[in-house]
């Protein structure tokens, strides 16, 4: 008897530490440049991974390398069991692996509820005649994508918006609405290149938690790059810190940000 439970929580435990995606030695040249020297991550179900390092140490091209706009000269990118080294981008977001700039930026007249249906039906484009349609066009949804769109600003923290223009969000809830738009498109892994930026710094806690939230309750798996995490390290998953080209600390989070070695490439420079 006892066997099923231990077995039921042994599977749940694994199932918390499921690898989605991997990079195993990818290698980027830039001409003489090495950006990328045999740069091995692994992003687990549900959680959040941080990317630190200072300038030109290959973030963003680890990024664009995963989120497929640059090829890498050698490497795999595994994304829930399949090689994905030469899919195009948007073979990738069909996948669940969605960069929030793949998001077309949301509609600043239209409603927030609005904004996430409209992620959900593909790209109506910048078109102000389409984006005209989508006005008030949640009106004719069907009931199942509503509810979802619902259920989605939940979980972000954004239903008592529903019904704002999101030109009038703040900052860091432009961010929340687009990882909503991104989970609406059907993202399961999102990653953001410092999502703080443009957030003002007292509510850029709050941007956290509400990321947390969604990892730990919607097994949302999420690659962030950022800096300034300060009093939410301790929430977040596991760091990766790279310095030229390479990944030089893994770990808990605020271990890697106070590891010598990664102090020192800071100030290195
Ligand atoms: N398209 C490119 N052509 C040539 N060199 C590039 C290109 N993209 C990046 N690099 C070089 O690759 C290295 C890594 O750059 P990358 O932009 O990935 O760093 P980063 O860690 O994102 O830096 P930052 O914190 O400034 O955003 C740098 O030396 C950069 O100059
Ligand atoms: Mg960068």
């Amino acid at each position: 008897m006892a066997y099923a439970g231990q077995e039921h929580e042994r599977l749940q435990a694994s199932q918390g530490e499921e690898v989605v995606l991997e990079t195993v030695d990818i290698v980027k040249r830039f001409g003489g440049i090495v950006a990328l020297n045999k740069v091995n991550i692994k992003l687990r179900k549900g959680k959040i991974t941080l990317l630190i390092g200072p300038n030109g140490s290959g973030k963003t091209t680890l990024v664009n390398v995963i989120s497929g706009f640059i090829k890498p000269d050698e490497g795999k990118v595994i994304f829930k069991g399949r090689e994905i080294t030469h899919l195009p981008p948007h073979e990738r977001v069909k996948m669940g692996l969605v960069r929030t700039f793949q998001i077309p930026r949301p509609f600043p007249n239209l409603t927030v509820l609005e904004n996430v249906l409209a992620a959900a039906e593909g790209n109506p484009g910048e078109n102000p005649y389409i984006a005209g349609i989508y006005k008030r066009a949640w009106i004719g949804y069907e009931r199942k994508a509503l509810e979802r769109a619902l259920s989605i600003l939940d979980w972000v923290g954004l239903l008592a918006k529903w019904d704002d223009r999101a030109g009038d969000l703040s900052g860091g809830q432009l961010k929340l609405l687009e990882i909503a738009r991104a989970i609406m498109k059907g993202a399961d892994t999102i990653i953001m290149d410092e999502p703080a930026a443009g957030v003002n710094p007292r509510l850029v806690t709050e941007l956290f938690q509400k990321i947390i939230k969604l990892a730990r309750e919607q097994h949302v798996t999420f690659l962030i790059i950022e800096h300034r995490i300060g009093l939410v390290a301790k929430y977040m998953d596991y760091a990766y810190a790279m310095n030229m080209g390479e990944v030089i600390a893994e770990g808990k989070p605020d271990e890697v940000l106070n590891n010598p070695l990664v102090l020192e490439s800071y100030l290195g420079g």
